[in-house]
């Protein structure tokens, strides 16, 4: 079963955003899986490298069009995204010293992130970037 099923509670209204959406959890899905069948550490060492620049990209789309259509909340939500980069790195760098395994534990603090972040951050720039033409 997948750790997190996409549905239109976390759409944000922008199909770019969405679609970047949907690929970060199949992403956090198939890292998922791959723990559960016990993979090799390169193995989950490949898709979290994936995971984190996918993120890293995606995070510069939202933040591209917080410059452009000068959102006023820009400040805190980039405050946000550079917290999860720096948390998810240092997992990175744990987990590539051996000195931390992958963990459910890791999994939901994923899950719970993005799933918080979507519903109470991303969707707030949703009807500016509509009213700017970005459906
Ligand atoms: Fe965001």
């Amino acid at each position: 079963m997948e750790l997190i099923t996409w549905d239109d509670s976390l759409s944000v209204k922008v199909k770019e955003i969405d679609e970047q959406h949907k690929k970060l959890i199949r992403l956090i899905n198939s890292l998922h899986e791959a723990m559960i069948q016990r993979k090799t550490k390169e193995a989950l060492g490949t898709i979290i490298n994936e995971l984190m620049d996918y993120t890293t990209g995606h995070f510069l789309t939202e933040e591209t069009y917080f410059e452009k259509f000068e959102y006023g909340e820009r400040d805190s939500h980039k405050r946000e995204h550079t917290g999860f980069v720096n948390k998810v790195s240092a997992f990175h760098t744990d987990f590539q010293t051996g000195k931390m395994f992958l963990s459910m534990e890791i999994m939901n603090f994923l899950k719970d992130w993005l799933i918080k972040h979507i519903k109470g951050t991303d969707k707030k720039y949703g009807p500016l970037f509509n009213s700017r033409g970005l459906m």
